[in-house]
């Protein structure tokens, strides 16, 4: 691949863009195409059919629109069920984002790790094979979220959330009491709570550590992108929600898409 790849980042809404922001602050000279489905939002909400009916056919429609070099799925929810469907379907590679359960249990001193996702992805055989497989003996507490993607959402559109609509969300990740055997670590399993890491962190009954998987999935797609060659020249972004709405967003956006003007 070249220095002027083209970069298509999807999610079901501006959860995505807290993975952007780490993929083009690693590959500044990609080009970004952001596509938020915000037509189905939320996806949490839906079946595992209806997801895997919505979104291998409409990649296809993005694909052929857009013509991408690498497709990173920027949500969970979507990355445990649809990843093995659009590998099948399409011979681009897909980068997914699915709940960092191996690194936050390796990390976790009391044994006692939450992961906080949508109702979705909670649920998902996969995330439970990822607890099987990687769980390391710590014990894991699945907290499925019905809101919180809607809470963030509305945030970073500039509706005030309340501290209380976020407590009641975050609260089923504090387990324990004696400080050396209650949960530290919390996995972010949906790209949009990093848009609330503030204020999870001011609302926490306690400490923890907070696990957000985008450093990685950017160096995961730097790796494939391949050396870049030359100097750094910024490429262009576009955003996309498929309700056809305008953004109208753009001093919001603009960091997450490294300061570039976005179309
Ligand atoms: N951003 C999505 C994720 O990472 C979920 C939000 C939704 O329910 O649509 O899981």
């Amino acid at each position: 691949m070249t220095n002027s790849s083209t970069i298509l980042v999807f999610d079901s809404g501006l959860g995505g863009l807290t993975v952007l922001r780490e993929v083009v602050a690693a590959r500044p000279d990609a080009h970004y195409v952001y596509v938020a489905d915000d037509a189905f939002f939320p996806y949490g909400h839906h079946s595992e059919d209806e997801i895997i009916a919505r979104v291998v056919p409409l990649m296809g429609e993005l694909i052929g629109a857009h013509d991408p070099d690498l497709v990173v799925i920027a949500c969970n929810t979507a990355s445990t069920l649809v990843l093995s469907h659009l590998r099948a379907a399409y011979s681009l590679p897909f980068v997914g984002t699915v709940p960092a359960i191996k690194p936050a249990c390796a990390q976790s001193k009391t044994r006692r790790v939450s992961v906080l996702g949508t109702k979705g992805t909670v649920k998902r055989e996969y995330t439970k094979a990822l607890i099987r497989d990687f769980a390391q003996g710590c014990e894991v507490t699945l907290v499925g979220s019905p809101e919180l993607a809607s809470l963030a959402e509305a945030e970073l559109s500039g509706t005030s959330v309340s501290d209380d609509a976020i407590r009641a969300e975050l609260a089923p990740c504090f387990v324990g009491e004696a400080a050396g055997a209650r949960t530290d670590t919390v996995v972010l399993a949906c790209t949009h709570y990093p848009l609330l890491l503030d204020r999870l962190k001011k609302l926490a009954p306690w400490p923890v550590d907070w696990i957000d998987p985008a450093p990685a999935i950017a160096r995961r797609v730097s790796d494939l992108l391949g050396a870049r060659s030359g100097g750094i020249v910024q490429s262009g972004a576009e955003m996309i929600f498929t309700s056809n709405r305008a953004h109208g967003l753009s001093a919001t956006l603009t960091p997450f898409f490294g300061g570039r003007a976005v179309a």
